[in-house]
């Protein structure tokens, strides 16, 4: 069967950005010039994926607001013959077909996507979640799609991240048994260090099977009191098989500040307009910080 609907949960208060985040979603926090959530969904179009659901919560009207129409703004980019922005405004409102549910008590990432169970229905279908942007010459979400059309299984989408690192992931241990492949043996969200089992991390990206609704609906609250996805897919991995997938591409966590700094400065030195100016900042910057410097 394809995939061809995806879950994108957007429900989290955004703590990490407040105050940033008081008042406005931590989706729409742009990179540059593009909500975070954007690139996402993209992504997922440029995958093949034809239905989206948005599990959204309290105080995220915005993303709703960004992915329709808007008519004064087009209407006022039209008068004033601004047609590029006119086109760029209008891009977001004709992307894709998006649904939206609302969570209505935080009760974790698991919850959230049972949250979509009707949506879905009884098909394989993808999950990406809004703090890892991945940058890749085949979008992410599309390697584990073509993985998915060879196994017809659930496919996490990992990357290894440094020891240091593992507390703040679902880590996966696999064996390897083809280039970037694993069959996953066992799962642990968000380990200490002594108790992670290999520094696979799952990142975002996961095509899931519908008999995991069944399994969140009796899912008990694991790592932080919450209901972990990771935890209903390692008893999952008990009645069918579950692969990992070490996808190629560059993942950017904008869910840190740290993070969605770099990814910022990073995306910044890809734009064609910004690119030189920002050099010859970094430059200056560098040159006084230099100075400056005991
Ligand atoms: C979630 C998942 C975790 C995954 C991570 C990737 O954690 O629970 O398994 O590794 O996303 O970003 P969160 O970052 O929401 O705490």
């Amino acid at each position: 069967m394809k995939v061809k609907k995806a879950i994108i949960p957007a429900p989290g208060l955004g703590t990490r950005f407040l105050p940033a985040t008081k008042a406005m979603p931590k989706e729409m926090l742009p990179i540059v010039d593009k909500p975070t959530i954007q690139y996402i969904v993209e992504e997922a179009v440029e995958s093949g994926i034809e239905d989206i659901i948005i599990v959204t919560g309290k105080g995220k009207r915005a993303i709703e607001d960004h992915f329709d129409n808007s008519f004064e703004l087009e209407q006022n980019l039209m008068e004033k013959g601004k047609y590029e922005l006119l086109n760029e405004v209008q891009k977001s409102s004709k992307l894709v077909d998006i649904h939206y549910i609302r969570q209505k008590e935080p009760r974790g990432l698991g919850h959230a996507i049972w949250c979509a169970r009707k949506f879905i229905g009884d098909e394989p279908f993808a999950v990406l979640l809004g703090d890892d942007i991945v940058s890749a010459d085949t979008p992410c979400l599309k390697q584990l799609i073509n993985q998915y059309e060879r196994y017809n299984a659930t496919i996490l989408g990992v990357q290894a991240v440094p020891d240091k690192d593992v507390y703040r992931y679902g880590i996966v241990e696999g064996k390897r048994i083809g280039e970037r492949f694993y069959t996953v043996n066992s799962l642990i969200e968000k380990p200490n260090r002594e108790e992670a089992p290999s520094n696979l991390a799952i990142l975002g990206r996961y095509i899931l099977s519908p008999k995991i609704f069944g399994i969140l609906g009796l899912q008990e609250p694991g790592a932080g009191g919450e209901i972990q996805l990771t935890d209903a897919i390692a008893t999952l991995n008990e009645y069918e098989a579950v692969y990992a997938y070490d996808f190629e591409g560059t993942r950017y966590d904008v869910g840190e500040k740290m993070g969605f700094i770099k990814t910022t400065l990073e995306f910044a030195l890809k734009h064609k307009d910004l690119r030189s100016q920002l050099l010859d900042y970094f430059s200056t910057v560098l040159e006084k910080e230099l100075i400056n410097r005991p």
